[in-house]
């Protein structure tokens, strides 16, 4: 039995619901299902996973990358990106999206 790769989408949470969780679990789940990936990658609707600051926030696991700022736009890549298993995308990396915010601040 082959692991599958999971996005655990915060869609629920306080934060990230505010911020189109939902939309992005969805446009998540349309870009696995146009790439065919069903069987590679699962995308899970989660409550608050503990990075709210940088919603709206994806996890994958077992990988452990932590993304946040997720837009629309973002998805098909990070679908594609993920599915390959080539190297996170840096630019939505939630450790990246702090830096942001914190040279803002
Ligand atoms: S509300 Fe989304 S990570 Fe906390």
């Amino acid at each position: 039995m082959s692991k599958k790769i999971k996005l655990h989408v915060c869609a629920e949470g306080k934060h990230c619901s505010k911020r189109d969780g939902g939309k992005i679990l969805k446009a998540l789940k349309r870009a696995v299902e146009e790439q065919g990936l069903e069987d590679v990658l699962k995308v899970k609707c989660e409550g608050c996973l503990g990075l709210c600051s940088t919603g709206p926030t994806v996890i994958v696991t077992p990988a452990g990358i932590q993304y946040g700022g997720i837009e629309q736009s973002d998805c098909a890549e990070l679908v594609r990106v993920t599915a390959a298993g080539g190297e996170p995308i840096e630019r939505l990396l939630a450790r990246t999206i702090k830096k942001k915010k914190k040279k803002k601040d």
